[in-house]
């Protein structure tokens, strides 16, 4: 019936539980996928607190659980009592968590053991708190199911998600990688660049040095009155500015863009674009106009986008790159990827992204992650005692 991994996702604002099933040593199918999100909670307070996202997670995490195996039909209900080691063990692992382990102890006690080949779940990087509510339940789920917990880094996930297509429904097969790959991870928390020598084996060799370009976009919105996650929203108002024709009237800067080496820096364009403000609202005592936002919005996707190609595109030509992967919340930046597209096909490479709604966190992608390991046999389960959340796991 082919082999199947139940993967978790809690790294930072979105819960996610996916069933993936694979039938043959080139094919996926989503068998099951429940994913909840945090964002209206968070938009309130302007970003993510770690002990709101943890509570909510624990919250989430068997409801999903629940509903993800029901749609893989492998839901079955059973009442059967734990026993006390079981239990024990099950709070062994919560140690911090108590609510967590109640929950736990109840949903061992109404469904049996599903038909699961391999538990994965993401270990970092990301909000500790909150990456220990997947990692707690992943390791009760080995425990009392007695199978093979294979621990994932979230990178990874984001990178594997562009290297699928669609064939039909909910079957994926696994791109033929043209070998060295990069990667540009953009997301809330990260902007990365990636050697991809080959599945599995990663070398970092560039990095923010210190907002990622996903919380610019976010820090941007604030200041244009834009809510959480704002990424999305400055990109629309970037977008309506492009199509009016208008003339620019701002200029913002590009931080090392002509450095030699593939590290960025978006914090001085946030800087910039307060100073902008300021001056343009005479010390903030009256409001930007709707034209002034969208050219603003405008001006800062112009200016992170041409340093992420810039700095990208040294790297394509310096390593002898034949495919750029992008994954992350920001590679479902629409003008990202159309500059990307123009970037690639005049170096005559391949260019692999994820479909829009795998972009952004999800389950998905850890169980793709954990398949390939399991397909290609370089498959790592460590000792259960040994796994930890690691909220600065680095690839
Ligand atoms: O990967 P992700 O879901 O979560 C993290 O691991 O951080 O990325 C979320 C980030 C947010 O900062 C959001 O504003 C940004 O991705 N984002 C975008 C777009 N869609 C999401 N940024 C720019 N343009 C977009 N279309
Ligand atoms: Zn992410």
């Amino acid at each position: 019936m082919g082999m199947k991994i139940l993967s978790i996702e809690t790294s930072c604002d979105e819960t996610g539980i996916c069933i993936l099933t694979s039938h043959t040593p080139d094919s996926v199918e989503i068998s099951g996928n429940a994913l909840a999100s945090q964002i209206d909670l968070h938009a309130q307070y302007g970003g993510v607190f770690p002990a709101m996202a943890k509570r909510e997670h624990t919250e989430k995490i068997l409801p999903l659980t629940i509903e993800a195996l029901s749609q893989a039909n492998l839901l079955v209900q059973e009442k059967s009592e734990l026993s006390e080691i079981q239990k024990q063990h099950i709070r062994d692992i919560c140690t911090r968590d108590t609510v967590l382990a109640d929950y736990l102890i109840d949903f061992f006690s109404s469904y049996k053991k599903p038909d699961i080949d391999y538990i994965a779940c993401t270990v970092g990087p990301g909000l500790e708190p909150a990456l220990w509510v997947g990692v707690n339940t992943a390791k009760s789920f080995a425990t009392i199911w007695n199978i093979p917990l294979i621990p994932i880094n979230h990178m990874e996930g984001h990178i594997v998600t562009a290297v699928i297509q669609k064939t039909t429904g909910e079957n994926f097969i696994f791109t033929n990688l043209a070998l060295p790959a990069l990667a540009l991870l953009v997301s809330g928390g990260h902007t990365e660049l990636v050697l991809v020598e080959n599945i599995g084996h990663y070398t970092k060799i560039g990095q923010t040095r210190d907002d990622a370009v996903g919380e610019a976009f976010d820090k941007i919105a604030r200041m244009l009155g834009l809510a959480y996650p704002g990424g999305p929203k400055v990109s629309k108002l970037a977008k309506e500015f492009r199509a009016s024709g208008t003339t620019q009237p701002f200029i913002l800067p590009r931080p090392m863009m002509h450095t030699q080496d593939y590290d960025f820096s978006f914090s001085g364009i946030k800087t910039a674009m307060l100073y902008t403000i300021r001056d343009l609202t005479e010390q903030n005592t009256r409001e930007l106009t709707d034209e002034e936002k969208s050219a603003l919005a405008c001006a800062f996707e112009d200016a992170a986008i041409e340093v992420l190609i810039k700095k990208t595109m040294r790297a394509v030509a310096e390593h002898h790159i034949q495919t750029l992967i992008i994954g992350g919340g920001v590679a479902g930046n629409t003008y990202l990827k159309e500059q990307l597209t123009l970037a690639t096909n005049k170096a005559g490479i391949t260019l692999l992204t994820p479909e829009q709604w795998l972009a952004t966190d999800n389950a998905v992608m850890i169980g793709l992650a954990a398949t390939l390991q399991v397909l290609s046999g370089n498959i790592h389960t460590p000792e259960l005692s040994t796994i930890r959340a690691d909220g600065n796991m680095t690839l």
